[in-house]
C-alpha cells in the first residue's frame, strides 16, 4: 500500500482553499508586518528607510501608483497620509499614470505599491516618474522583484506567499504597513503629536488580535452569506477610509462569486446608483470608527426605505437597530475599517463557495498581470 500525498491539499493546510487559509492566515501576516518596527511605548516606526530626512522633510507631493487590491490599500493610506503627514496626496491607477501623473517630479515622492513587484502597470508608471526625476519608494511582499530593483527604496509589507488570485492577507498587510510609513513620515516632517502617533500605533499593534475576533464569528458570517447568494447585485457603501475598504470588498465578491457588486462613497449614492436598488440587492455598509458612521447611517435609511436588505460592519452597538445583521468590529481606531474587509473577505467567499465557483482561479484573472 502506499501512501497518497498530495502537495495541493498539504500547501492548503485543511483549508478548502488557498483563499481561506490565507484569510485565516492573516493574524500572524500582520505580526511580521509590525515585528520589530514599533518600539514598545508604540511612540515611534523603524521601517529601516533609506531616503534621508532631509529629503523626505521638503516633499510637497506624494503620488501613489498601483493596480487592483493594491490600488485600494493605496487609498487608504492617501487618507492617512494626508491627515498626518499633512503632504498632498493623489492616487493612481497605474495604467492612467502615463495619462494624469508624472508631470511635476520636483519635491514628488512616488511610492508603487504592488504585492507581487511585478505587474507590468505599475512598473511602467514607476519608469515614467523615474524619467520625470520623482524620487520612489515601492511597498512590496515580494523579495527580489523587479520592484524592488528598480525603486530607490523598497519597504517589504512581509506577508508571507500568497496562492488565491484575490489577494487577502496582501491587502491587510499593505494598510498596516503603510500606516506605519504615515507615522513615520509625519514624524520626520513634526506633523504629528506624539499622542495621535501613539493611538495609531496601537491600532495598528491591536489588529492581529481584531482580525483574530472577526475569524472567531466566521460561522455567522457564514450563515448570511449563503442566505444572500442569490441576489441580483451587491453595494458596498463607505466613506473617508471606508471607502476604499467597499471598493476592495466589491472587488473580492465580484472576482471569485461573477457576481455584480459595486462600492461607492456612501453620499454618491442617490447620484444615480440608488436607481439599482431593490429588495433583491443588499446593502452593504462600512459604518465603523473614521468612517463617518453617523451620516452613512441616512443613506442606510434609503436603501432600506426601497427595500434593500442591510448589512452593517459596525463597532458602535448603537447602529445596530438600523441595519438587518450586523458584523460586529473591535475597537481599534482607524483600523476598524480594515477589520471590516476581513469579515466582507469571508462573506465574498462563502458567497462564491454556495455558488461552487473555482474560488483560487476565478475565471480570466491571474494572480500576476506582467502585460500592459
Ligand atoms: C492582479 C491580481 C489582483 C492584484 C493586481 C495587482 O490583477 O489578480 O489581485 O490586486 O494584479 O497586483 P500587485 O501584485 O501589483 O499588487
Amino acid at each position: 500500500e502506499t501512501l497518497e500525498w498530495d502537495a495541493d491539499a498539504a500547501g492548503k493546510g485543511g483549508y478548502d482553499h488557498y483563499m481561506l487559509k490565507e484569510i485565516h492566515e492573516q493574524p500572524r501576516a500582520l505580526r511580521q508586518a509590525i515585528s520589530g518596527r514599533v518600539d514598545e511605548l508604540a511612540t515611534s516606526v523603524d521601517l529601516d528607510i533609506d531616503l534621508p530626512e532631509e529629503y523626505l522633510q521638503s516633499v510637497e507631493e506624494i503620488q501613489i501608483i498601483a493596480c487592483g487590491t493594491s490600488y485600494h490599500a493605496g487609498l487608504y493610506a492617501a487618507e492617512l497620509l494626508e491627515a498626518h503627514a499633512e503632504v498632498r496626496t493623489s492616487v493612481h491607477v497605474a495604467s492612467e499614470y502615463e495619462f494624469n501623473g508624472g508631470r511635476d517630479p520636483w519635491r514628488t515622492l512616488v511610492i508603487a505599491i504592488t504585492q507581487s513587484g511585478e505587474t507590468a502597470d505599475t512598473l511602467s508608471a514607476l519608469r515614467t516618474a523615474t524619467r520625470a526625476g520623482a524620487r520612489t519608494l515601492a511597498l512590496t511582499n515580494t523579495l527580489g522583484s523587479t520592484v524592488t530593483r528598480e525603486a530607490d527604496d523598497t519597504v517589504f509589507i512581509r506577508a508571507g506567499p500568497e496562492i488565491g488570485v484575490a489577494a487577502t492577507k496582501t491587502f491587510v498587510s499593505q494598510v498596516a504597513t503603510a500606516t506605519l510609513f504615515s507615522v513615520y513620515l509625519a514624524q520626520v516632517r513634526n506633523g504629528i503629536s506624539t499622542k495621535t502617533a501613539t493611538r495609531l500605533l496601537e491600532s495598528v499593534r491591536d489588529l492581529p488580535g481584531a482580525v483574530q475576533q472577526i475569524l472567531d464569528q466566521e460561522d455567522i458570517i457564514k450563515e448570511t452569506a449563503r442566505e444572500y447568494a442569490d441576489s441580483d447585485a451587491f453595494f458596498y457603501i463607505g466613506r473617508a477610509v471606508g471607502y476604499p475598504v467597499a471598493l476592495e470588498s466589491a472587488l473580492k465578491l465580484k472576482e471569485i462569486s461573477y457576481d455584480h457588486a459595486e462600492g461607492f462613497p456612501a453620499g454618491e449614492l442617490k447620484h444615480g446608483p440608488l436607481a439599482l436598488v431593490t429588495s433583491e440587492t443588499p446593502v452593504i455598509a462600512l459604518l465603523t470608527d473614521e468612517t463617518r458612521p453617523k451620516k452613512t447611517l441616512n443613506n442606510v435609511k434609503e436603501v432600506k426605505s426601497r427595500g434593500a436588505p442591510v448589512i452593517g460592519i459596525a463597532s458602535d452597538p448603537e447602529t445596530t437597530g438600523h441595519v438587518d445583521t450586523t458584523f460586529d468590529i473591535p475597537d481599534c481606531g482607524a483600523m476598524e475599517p480594515v477589520v471590516g474587509n476581513v469579515a466582507l473577505q469571508l462573506f465574498a467567499y462563502y458567497v462564491a463557495d454556495e455558488k461552487g465557483r473555482p474560488i483560487d482561479k476565478p475565471r480570466n484573472l491571474a494572480k500576476s498581470v506582467t502585460v500592459e
